[in-house]
């Protein structure tokens, strides 16, 4: 609270210390030729924007103003926002490696070892690396028999949701945990119990990290670094959760090293370990080189980024669904067929 009324304090200092000073750089109606852009604040620019509870709401409501492409302003760094899934598409999908460098952020370094990491590392010959490997260990456990894994899980996630009869439920938690669960059987080879203090330990992590990290508290710290020398409870909350996170992902690694069998790879956690082990044997390493070492930092913030790549966004894109179907009663979800459709019967036509 004290850091809080400190932070505002300050702010409101430079913005008077900057008045007079600021001068609007961005497009739009702030008069510069490039993407449009509501009129920022002086020096905290649309930063307060992230302070509110209905973010994805409030972006629709911009793209309705200022159009599908427009640009926003965090302190000194402009972010680009996009609103139609055909430009996400493009950008991240049709043009990927257009848009594959990321920028330096002193709070993504932080959580990943410098940036050793997947979805916050830039577009480096070690980035590719990690993610062949990714990619490569993520196929394989595909071959095994995730389907009848799925089926089972469902199931349960089926019987959690009868269990809470007609009382309400936030049902992000329930797909939270059992994606969550299907995932460390795959990186881990191991199911665990939903009550396993261990796996709660885990889970918990996941979604503190998401939601501290990208938390205003945190991602000011991005854009003026004079707050860094300030005391801050979320920093240190992230921090917390980010150590608990690696002494998992640590402890789960020293368990499949002890183990490992080159004859069989039993999940994401040993085909990491298999790679690593060959890549130190080959004499021509790009550390030999002189280059940089791909050390075990990035298999565990691969690992890290399975969990958290994996578990948030399938756990929030289920929960967006059921909220979309809430609002529209006509769709129907066959879960035998794993289809939606537009159940136009009980309008007279055939669909
Ligand atoms: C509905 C569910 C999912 C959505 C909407 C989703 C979305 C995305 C998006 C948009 C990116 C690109 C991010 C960027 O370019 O920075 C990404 C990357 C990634 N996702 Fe997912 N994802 C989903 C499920 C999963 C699952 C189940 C896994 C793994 C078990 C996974 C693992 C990853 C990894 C490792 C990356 C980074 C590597 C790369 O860019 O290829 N995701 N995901």
């Amino acid at each position: 609270m004290f850091c809080s009324v400190l932070f505002l304090l300050l702010l409101s200092l430079l913005a008077f210390i900057a008045k007079g000073r600021w001068k609007c750089q961005g497009p739009g109606p702030c008069g510069s030729k490039t993407l449009p852009s509501p009129r920022p604040l002086p020096l905290l620019g649309h930063l307060l924007e992230l302070r509110r509870k209905d973010l994805p709401v409030r972006f629709m409501e911009l793209s309705r103003r200022y159009g599908p492409v427009y640009r926003l302003r965090f302190g000194t760094q402009d972010v680009v926002v996009l609103n139609t899934t055909e430009l996400i598409r493009e950008a991240l999908i049709k043009k990927w490696s257009d848009f594959a460098g990321r920028p330096q952020s002193y709070t993504a370094d932080l959580i990943s070892f410098g940036g050793k990491d997947l979805s916050l590392g830039n577009y480096t010959a070690m980035w590719k690396i990690q993610r062949r490997l990714a990619h490569s260990s993520l196929q394989r456990s595909l071959r095994t028999n995730l389907e009848a894994l799925i089926s089972q899980e469902a199931q349960q996630l089926c019987q959690d949701f009868l269990s809470y009869g007609s009382s309400p439920v936030d049902v992000s938690k329930d797909f939270s945990l059992h994606t969550c669960r299907i995932i460390s059987s795959m990186t881990f080879g191991v199911l665990f119990d939903k009550k396993d203090p261990e796996f709660q330990v885990i889970h918990k992590c996941i979604g503190d990290v998401v939601q501290l990290w990208s938390s205003p508290n945190i991602t000011v710290l991005d854009s003026f670094p004079f707050l860094r020398k300030l005391p801050n409870a979320s920093l240190d909350a992230l921090m917390q959760a980010v150590a608990r996170r690696d002494a998992f992902v640590k402890h789960q690694l020293e368990i499949h090293k002890e183990t490992f069998q080159p004859s069989e790879i039993r999940d994401i956690s040993d085909s990491m370990i298999h790679f690593l082990q060959e890549r130190k044997q080959q004499e021509q390493t790009p550390a030999a080189a002189g280059g940089e070492e791909f050390d075990e930092d990035y298999i565990h913030m691969a690992i890290v980024d399975l969990f958290i790549g994996g578990t948030e966004t399938t756990a929030s894109t289920l929960t967006w669904s059921v909220a979309y179907l809430m609002h529209h009663p006509q769709v129907t979800f066959y879960p035998e067929q794993g289809l939606w459709c537009l159940d136009r019967i009980s309008h007279g036509r055939a669909f």
